[in-house]
């Protein structure tokens, strides 16, 4: 396999919703639910969503060391969109998909152990986040999930099989780039109260100037915003091809916009994030998140033949983190 070989970039799920069975599965998704929406970024987006279960369930079935017994609830909206999970059985892209996993969990474990209790997933897609954390630390926080009004609704209703799990979790049915969007989170949540922002890999889908805007709102009306982001650095060669593909994926050129972890420093100061840190995937792996007990986990679960490629590609996504109020 070549470095340059574009299939290996299913290592984001942006990646698979380019070939054809997922986008037969995108229309016939559209066909059945009217709310289903048919402008083709935020149609890539929510098909995003789906590729990116079906990887996290193959994380489960090659047995990576994630205790995640939730997933299998959203199997039947996510299977009846015609998509399997075999499209995602390849190493690079699970060894990618767990880092992301474990980065994003280690992020909000330490939020929580920290006194952190508001937490908010931004474009929560099929995420099963909350439920694993709600398993580990039960009622102590308040967690508020947003994703189109489409895709939460399907959520809600798997969600219904087993309340008792989902005391404090609320659903933010929006656009997050919509104009209300801030002033609708601050009904559901105290916005006094030190707050987690997670997007985990959303942020891409929406142009930069959008996200920009976002974010800034979100530091203006929450004093102490924490943000994490797992995203884009599409840098280099492989990242000017890996860019080309998204964009022929159906992902808004203009959420793609940014090629050095500088661009990302840069972008999260002016957000008002003055505190930040920002690593490539690769970084994050090496001991930027990830310890090196967890990586050698990792590292172990199966053999990995293309190491090269597979840097490669962690080193065209990143983790930043930021916060917009000083430590006491
Ligand atoms: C790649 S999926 C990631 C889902 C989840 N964060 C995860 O990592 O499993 C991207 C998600 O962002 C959501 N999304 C993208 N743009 C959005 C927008 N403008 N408003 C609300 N949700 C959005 C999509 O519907 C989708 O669920």
């Amino acid at each position: 396999m070549s470095a340059f070989d574009p299939n290996i970039m299913g290592i984001d799920d942006t990646f698979t919703s380019s070939n054809s069975s997922s986008s037969t599965s995108t229309s016939s998704a559209s066909s059945r639910n009217p709310n289903y929406t048919t402008n083709r970024h935020s149609t890539t987006a929510l098909t995003s969503s789906l590729d990116a279960y079906r990887s996290k369930s193959s994380l489960q079935t090659y047995n990576y060391p994630l205790h995640d017994p939730y997933l299998p609830l959203f199997r039947t909206p996510c299977s009846s969109t015609g998509l399997t999970d075999t499209r995602s059985s390849n190493p690079l892209t699970r060894r990618g998909y767990y880092v992301r996993q474990k980065c994003v969990d280690i992020t909000v474990d330490k939020f929580i152990k920290g006194g952190g209790t508001q937490i908010v997933e931004l474009g929560s897609g099929w995420s099963t986040l909350y439920l694993r954390m709600f398993e580990s630390f039960e009622d102590d926080f308040t967690w508020v999930e947003v994703d189109y009004p489409s895709l939460l609704d399907s959520k809600i209703e798997c969600l219904s099989q087993v309340k008792d799990l989902t005391g404090s979790l609320k659903f933010l049915k929006r656009d997050i780039t919509g104009d209300a969007f801030v002033d609708d989170l601050k009904k559901l949540i105290d916005p006094s109260v030190r707050t987690l922002f997670i997007l985990e890999a959303v942020g891409m889908y929406i142009p930069s100037s959008s996200f920009s805007d976002l974010l800034r709102n979100l530091t203006g009306e929450f004093k102490k915003c924490e943000v994490a982001v797992y995203d884009v650095v599409l840098q280099g060669r492989f990242g000017l091809m890996m860019k080309e593909n998204l964009v022929k994926a159906g992902v808004h050129p203009l959420g793609l916009s940014k090629t050095s972890l500088n661009a990302w420093s840069e972008f999260f100061s002016a957000s008002n994030l003055k505190k930040s840190e920002v690593m490539t995937m690769l970084q994050a792996y090496k001991g930027g998140i990830m310890s090196r007990e967890e990586r050698m986990k990792c590292d172990g679960v199966e053999f990995l033949d293309e190491v090269e490629e597979w840097e490669m590609i962690m080193n065209c996504y990143c983790f930043c983190t930021g916060r917009n109020y000083d430590c006491d």
